[in-house]
């Protein structure tokens, strides 16, 4: 008996309605698996809980979410709270505090779904972008002079250390050398323009090259980068960047497989010290929230990376293989992928899929 505690924040706007799907999946394989049972805790926290207690978390928040082997994470937002607390205040602690240092980010074009790159089919986008997720461009260190006078000034300070670039850095090498495909890792810098940051990240990869003899290596502009997104996304395999760079790229690396309501991402602490946190790219999306129209895909796909952390086999492969058929069908589909259901009929189809699958296999 494999018995694994997920704790469960939903969040706001679509988070619980995407989560409910990603719950309802859970369910499924712990039914039809007598030896797996997902031992779930749900959390209320959010915006909701914020406006009511003054805080996005209980100050016992962290230590509680200790215990969990892992976490899935809907969305957070809200129109009566400034982002910079729901952001602050609930997901960068988490990420923070468990040292989630890997923000994993698959760019998957799946069978079915029309890249809005003119041309390209599913062989030609199939990578991975490694974005650092605890210092760099977004590391709460600065502050503001004078405000208020004509010569006001901010100061926003990037924090890059060897630890925390080594660490990122051997991650994306090992994940390159272990890939299948072309053992390729692209090297997100800028130092030409940001000359002290960049080199020393360049320096660090140089060193952590010579370990990897099987990977080769590139350097690219993060400008240049982002076109190259565009133009021969066939090119990539495994992408790193710091954390601003990384953000940047995988919005645009969403935008050419379908947009964000297919994007799933983790959040890993590769030690297994922390529990790792799971969560479809996408915010709370206010525009279609209470709608039930959400697309549950991302969270779909992320809750196949939780189980592949896990270490249940095949778990993810056959999720993904459900969302493609469903798609490919194009009978089911919610509005953003040009469909008229809703995220529960959508959720469904590709759970009693996966069910087809699962029995085949
Ligand atoms: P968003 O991702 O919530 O929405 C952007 C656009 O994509 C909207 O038009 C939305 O309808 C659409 N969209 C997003 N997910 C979708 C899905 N599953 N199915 C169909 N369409 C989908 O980003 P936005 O509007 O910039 O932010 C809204 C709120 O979410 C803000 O408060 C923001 O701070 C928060 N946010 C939270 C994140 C998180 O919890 N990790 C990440 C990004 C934003
Ligand atoms: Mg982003």
């Amino acid at each position: 008996m494999q018995n694994f505690s997920i704790g469960v924040i939903a969040g706001d706007g679509i988070g619980p309605e995407v989560i409910n799907e990603g719950v309802k999946l859970l369910n499924e394989i712990q039914e039809s698996n007598s030896d797996i049972v997902f031992d779930m805790e749900f959390y209320d926290w959010g915006c909701e809980y914020y406006l009511e207690h003054g805080v996005m978390m209980p100050d016992d928040g962290i230590e509680t979410l200790k215990k969990h082997d892992a976490i899935l994470f809907g969305a957070v937002g809200a129109k009566e709270v400034p982002d910079h607390i729901s952001v602050w205040e609930l997901i960068l602690p988490i990420r923070r505090s468990f040292e989630q240092y890997v923000n994993l980010r698959p760019i998957k074009l799946l069978k079915g779904v029309k890249s809005p790159l003119a041309g390209r089919s599913p062989q030609d986008i199939d990578f991975v972008v490694v974005r650092e997720n605890t210092e760099g461009e977004y590391s709460n260190s600065g502050g503001l002079l004078h405000s208020g006078t004509p010569y006001e000034l901010a100061i926003q300070n990037s924090v890059f250390t060897r630890y925390g670039t080594e660490r990122i850095l051997k991650y994306a090498f090992n994940l390159a050398n272990e890939s299948e495909g072309k053992k390729r890792l692209t090297v997100a810098t800028k130092s030409n323009a940001i000359n002290f940051a960049m080199p020393f990240w360049d320096e660090v990869a140089k060193e952590i090259s010579i370990d990897f003899s099987d990977v080769e290596t590139d350097y690219y502009h993060i400008d240049a980068l982002a076109a190259y997104f565009v133009m021969k996304p066939d090119y990539f395999d495994v992408v790193v960047g710091s954390n601003l760079f990384g953000d940047i790229l995988t919005d645009l690396g969403a935008a050419i497989v379908g947009g964000l309501g297919l994007a799933p991402s983790a959040n890993i602490n590769p030690e297994r010290k922390y529990p790792s946190m799971f969560e479809p790219i996408h915010g709370s999306a206010p525009d279609i929230a209470g709608k039930g129209i959400a697309n549950p895909i991302a969270t779909l796909w992320s809750v196949g990376m939780m189980l592949e952390f896990l270490d249940i086999p095949y778990m993810k492969e056959n999720i993904v293989d459900a969302i493609e058929s469903v798609i490919e069908e194009g009978k089911v589909l919610t509005p953003d992928l040009g469909g008229e259901s809703s995220t529960s009929e959508l959720g469904d189809r590709i759970i009693s899929k996966f069910k087809e699958i699962i029995k085949l296999n």
